[in-house]
């Protein structure tokens, strides 16, 4: 995803309207219950979560509800604008503060998702105070001493990095929503056959853009069904009842960033800097959760019922994948869910041998995409 390009207060940006979103079925966080979590352990780590009113900041106070994250305290951290607003969470009502440099002192772990450039800014603050900084923007992912993980792919890579260890602080990078929701199923079969190509096209929800785009899908879709003009401030075009290649800035070979990105990334996450991969990108009037397409190509041979057993105890998978009645996953079915669904498991007939296969894959990217991945990374530094 590209936030840089979507600023939710170039939009109405008011906190109103976006707390409708929050409350709404739209942006609903994940709540499974009402039951008050006593996550608050005097052993836990001391935490930040920096965009806390955001669409992924939301989300992260919902995961670590959910999972029961220990902590011993919270700080909600935001801009300017939302300094002095309340904020609940497991029955406490908290004050959102303003990030600043001083925001970290004595700080264990700070979730941040406040976009790139103030991941840049604050990231390596943090870190001089002796925060692990688990950070969900582009800002670290390519720099080559941040491991960049999906705990169920490559836990390895921050195995160095523990809490406590002298207090010493850390960078760990969250991959981008659509490397996770690939990789999360093309690395088991990976890891059974050998992807040496592998071919995306994504179907990407307004959520990937933030909150404010998915109140303006909302707005529009309203607007056009009432013959209006629709509002168009995030993307500059029409968005609902419409599809367009992705919004991040295309690039002099041709490829937009959020392609490159599952291109780079995956290589990193792999640990393989052979493996082909291409990408197309596009954004979808689907208010959560990205669809995308996946073509591989093996080294070794894999036929389709070796995958789909392959998958099916894959974790963090689910296999949707139902040819007589036509059903297949789909970003409602998954929204607001953990895992990814698979589906549409198929031999690629073009390619002899069974070196080839298709898949169809669907994942809330708010949530595993983001947040969930987050939270699992910093359950790996417990
Ligand atoms: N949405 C996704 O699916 C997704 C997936 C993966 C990664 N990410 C990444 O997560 C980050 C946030 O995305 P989002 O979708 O949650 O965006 P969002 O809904 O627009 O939220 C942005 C958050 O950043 C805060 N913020 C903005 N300027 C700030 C400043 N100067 N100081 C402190 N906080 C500031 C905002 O606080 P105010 O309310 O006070 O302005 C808000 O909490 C981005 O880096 C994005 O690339 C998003």
């Amino acid at each position: 995803m590209n936030s840089a390009a979507v600023s939710r207060h170039h939009f109405l940006g008011d906190a109103a309207s976006i707390s409708r979103l929050y409350t709404s079925k739209i942006l609903a966080p994940s709540k499974t219950t009402t039951r008050v979590k006593m996550s608050l352990r005097e052993g836990g780590p001391s935490l930040a979560v920096v965009g806390v009113t955001g669409a992924v900041g939301q989300e992260f106070l919902s995961v670590l509800s959910d999972r029961d994250f220990p902590y011993r305290s919270i700080k909600m951290l935001a801009s300017k604008r939302s300094a002095g607003k309340k904020q609940t969470f497991e029955g406490s009502e908290y004050t959102i503060e303003e990030l600043t440099a001083n925001s970290f002192e004595g700080i264990d772990i700070a979730l941040f998702s406040a976009g790139g450039s103030i991941s840049k800014e604050f990231g390596p603050i943090a870190v001089e105070k002796g925060t692990i900084v688990v950070d969900n923007s582009s800002a670290f992912r390519m720099e080559e001493n941040v491991p960049l993980v999906i705990p169920e792919v490559n836990p390895h890579a921050m195995s160095h990095i523990r809490l406590g260890a002298g207090k010493k602080g850390a960078l760990i990078a969250n991959p981008n929503c659509s490397t996770i929701i690939c990789l999360m199923a093309a690395t088991p079969l990976h890891r059974e056959a050998k992807v040496i190509r592998m071919v995306v096209s994504t179907y990407q929800a307004a959520s990937g853009a933030g909150a404010a785009a998915m109140e303006e899908l909302e707005m529009q879709t309203r607007e056009v069904l009432e013959g209006k003009q629709p509002t168009c401030k995030i993307f500059n075009r029409q968005y609902a009842f419409n599809l367009f290649s992705h919004n991040a800035s295309v690039l002099s070979n041709g490829y937009n960033e959020e392609e490159m990105k599952l291109v780079k990334e995956t290589r990193k996450i792999w640990n393989d800097a052979n493996v082909k991969v291409t990408a197309t990108c596009i954004r979808v009037p689907v208010m959560r959760a990205h669809a995308e397409s996946v073509n591989l190509q093996f080294e070794k041979p894999l036929d389709e019922n070796t995958a789909r057993e392959i998958l099916k105890s894959a974790p963090g998978v689910v296999i949707i994948d139902d040819r007589a009645s036509n059903n297949f996953p789909t970003p409602l079915e998954v929204s607001n869910k953990d895992d990814v669904a698979v589906g549409r498991i198929r031999q690629d007939t073009s390619l002899d041998g069974n070196h080839g296969l298709d898949i169809f894959v669907c994942g809330d990217q708010i949530r595993k995409g983001a947040a969930l991945n987050a939270i699992q990374i910093a359950e790996l530094l417990l």
